[in-house]
Formats: structure tokens, C-alpha cells, sequence
């Protein structure tokens, strides 16, 4: 009862706060049009918050040289882990304040994109830690100007207010929600995808399916907008994720799978997630798994745990795909779990996540608890209890 009436303030808080959404750049090479914003905005000296990979095999080089040809000065700061630390975090304000930085662009998939988020939170806020900024509304301060460029097409990052990051001393991960986190600007430029190997095209796909099914099931804090939104993201996946794994040289589904994550992620900005996540950062926390990967395998067991109450919206989601000719709501909504095992097994998924160690689950079920109760609007609202059942339930 307090954790649904806590929801319904929520529900009323939300009308007051201002939900924007990023300016997109987009299109192919779009890239390349970013450092003349970035010039625009009066911006002049760059932190660029980029995955490792990225930066040692040249993908930042073309828009190094544009920002060079305008004069633009930047720093590149590429320590950053699958799973950002708040210890990368803190060097990273210790770089960007060094170089006397004004703006921060994020390049790379969720991980850079969170961590120059936490960056510019702390920038913003320079007396508290991560852990004192991790929760709901405590920056309340303007960031940096943030330009986000997502080269994975998942987190939905360039789109949201949150922020996740792992503390190194004891391996929790949590997230820094507040509106200011929300970048300026997104840039959705596919050909920037096309060399993201299979499997992080399987999971990244999947996680921005999660994002969309958890803010659409959740239903309580949703508009029009966040509905419609997560209802496009889960027909472009079912469309499109598939022939992207299939064909990392597509470029129309790459396309359309960058605005498929675009789309959930605005959708759970609103919408919030749920349980796949609260429970998926144990995995990352605890054993290090990727965050699309724990998304993957928790997402068709979450909901089947769930139940009755989501049956409706996922019998909704269902008909977005046109998945069923006819058949009861029931029917439906199992079509649509259905769905998600056979795409995941097509992409050699896993079934079941097979790293749990029975002594960690108190500590399991802590974290999700604390994590999702009472902040996310989740259609069954579980209690400790319920949550050690259900990872107990993984452990086969
Ligand atoms: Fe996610």
C-alpha cells in the first residue's frame, strides 16, 4: 500500500518536471556535423569521454580532425570500464578540470556515455561523491553541455537521465537519476554501428527490448508519448534487430535499431524500468556480466513471473507486431515471452545466467530490493521475499 501510494505521488511529481528530449543529429556521417554544433554552442575545450577500443583503433580520428580544423581543443579520457567505476569517474573530473574543459561529448556505447554523465555531475556538484549523487534528484544542478554519439545501439544512454555506475570498494552498482543528465544533443549516425561485432549487436538489442517492454509493462507513469514510444521500439526490434545480428553491414537495420534504443530510452526515462534491471546490476555488480547480456537472459523470466498483470500489455506489444492471429489475451501475451526466447536462442543467448553463487543471493536480494522498491512502477510489486524466490529460480 505505501509503495503504490508512493507511485501515485510520483505519478503527479511527473507532470511538473520538464521531460525533454536530446536534438538529433542524424544520418550517415553525420558525424562529422557535431564539431560545428559543438562550435555553435560556444563551446571550445572538449573532454572526450570514449571507449578504449574505440579510441586505440581510430573510429574517434574524423571527428578529432574536424574538431582540430575548427579549432576546437579536446583531451580524450578513455578509462573507462564495461562497467564504470566511480574511481574512473573521479579521473575524469581530474582531467576535465586540468584542462580547463567546458563541454563533455560521450563516444561509445552506455559505458562513456555514463561515466561522462557522472562526470559532469560531480563538475556540477564538486563537494559530493558518487554515492552521495546516486538516487533520485540529488544533482539538481545544469551539467556541462553533454553530446552524446552512441556506437552501440542498446543503452538508449543519449536519451535518458540516468546515470549507472559501480562503486570499486564494494561492487554496487546504482544509478544517478536527475533530469540535468539528459544530453543536449544525441548523434545517430549508423555507419558508426556497422563494425559492432555479433554478439554485442545481440545484446545491446536486447537491453533497448528490455527498456521498452519494462517502461510499457510498468504502464503507471506513462503518457501517450512514452507508450507510443516503447510500442515503435518493440516493432523496429522485431523488425530489425535480427538482420542487424544477422549483417552488421546493414545499414537500414542498424538505423533503425539506433532509433529503436533512442525510443526506449526516452520511454523508460519516463516510464522507468524494473525488475530485469534492478536484479540485472546484481550480475554486472557481482559477477561483472554485461548489462545487455543480464537484460537478455532476465527479461522473458521476469515477465513470466509477473504474470496476470502484465498479460494485457504484453498481448499489447504482441499486436504491434501482429505476432498472433487472434487468440485470448493469455495466449498473446505468451506469444510475445515466446517471442523473446526464440530470438535470443537464435542469437546464442543463454537461457539461464550460470554465475550466481548461492551465498550471494541476501546480498541479491538486498540490492534489488533497494534498487526498485518503492522507486520503479513495477506491475507486481515484489516483496524480499519474492525476489530470493525468483533468483533462487534462475539457479538451474
Ligand atoms: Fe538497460
Amino acid at each position: 500500500m505505501f509503495v503504490r501510494v508512493f507511485h501515485y505521488i510520483m505519478k503527479m511529481a511527473m507532470y511538473v518536471i520538464p521531460w525533454g528530449m536530446p536534438k538529433l543529429i542524424e544520418g550517415e556521417d553525420s558525424i562529422l556535423q557535431l564539431p560545428e554544433v559543438i562550435y555553435k554552442n560556444g563551446n571550445r575545450r572538449v573532454l572526450v569521454v570514449a571507449d578504449p577500443f574505440l579510441t586505440n583503433n581510430g573510429y574517434l580520428q574524423p571527428l578529432l580532425d574536424k574538431m582540430s580544423e575548427l579549432q576546437l581543443s579536446y583531451v580524450i579520457f578513455s578509462e573507462v570500464s564495461p562497467n564504470p567505476l566511480d574511481t574512473e569517474v573521479e579521473n575524469g573530473v581530474k582531467m576535465y578540470i586540468e584542462n580547463n574543459c567546458d563541454s563533455l561529448v560521450a563516444f561509445g556505447g552506455g559505458s562513456p556515455m555514463d561515466c561522462a554523465k557522472a562526470i559532469g555531475a560531480r563538475v556540477a556538484k564538486p563537494k559530493k561523491s558518487i554515492s552521495q549523487l546516486q538516487g533520485l534528484y540529488r544533482v539538481l544542478k545544469k551539467i556541462p553541455t553533454l553530446y552524446a554519439v552512441p556506437t552501440t545501439s542498446g543503452t538508449g544512454s543519449e536519451t535518458t537521465v540516468a546515470a549507472v555506475i559501480t562503486e570499486a570498494s564494494t561492487h554496487h552498482k546504482a544509478s544517478i537519476n536527475d533530469n540535468c543528465l539528459m544530453p543536449k544533443y544525441a548523434v545517430l549516425d549508423p555507419k558508426l554501428t556497422v563494425s559492432v561485432p555479433k554478439r554485442v549487436t545481440a545484446i545491446t538489442g536486447l537491453d533497448a527490448l528490455s527498456h521498452a517492454v519494462e517502461a510499457y509493462t510498468n504502464h503507471m507513469y506513462n503518457t501517450k508519448l512514452e507508450n507510443d514510444l516503447a510500442k515503435k521500439a518493440v516493432r523496429l526490434v522485431y523488425d530489425y534487430l535480427y538482420k542487424a545480428y544477422e549483417d552488421g553491414n546493414n545499414i537500414d537495420a542498424r538505423s533503425h535499431m539506433q532509433k529503436a534504443a533512442f525510443y526506449a530510452g526516452r520511454a523508460f526515462t519516463r516510464g522507468c524500468v524494473g525488475n530485469v534491471h534492478a536484479i540485472g546490476h546484481t550480475l554486472s555488480g557481482l559477477y561483472g556480466m554485461a548489462h545487455g547480456e543480464a537484460m537478455g537472459i532476465l527479461l522473458p523470466h521476469v515477465m513470466r513471473a509477473y504474470g496476470e498483470p502484465v498479460y494485457k500489455y504484453l498481448a499489447d506489444l504482441a499486436d504491434v507486431c501482429n505476432m498472433c492471429n487472434g487468440g485470448t489475451i493469455k495466449e498473446k501475451a505468451e506469444a510475445f515471452i515466446v517471442w523473446i526466447e526464440e530470438l535470443k536462442e537464435k542469437m546464442g543467448v543463454s537461457v539461464y545466467p550460470t554465475c550466481i553463487c548461492e551465498s550471494d543471493i541476501d546480498q541479491m536480494v538486498n540490492w534489488a530490493f533497494k534498487e526498485a522498491v518503492p522507486l520503479y512502477p513495477t506491475p507486481v510489486v515484489w516483496k524480499k521475499e519474492d525476489y530470493a524466490k525468483f533468483i533462487y529460480s534462475l539457479m538451474k
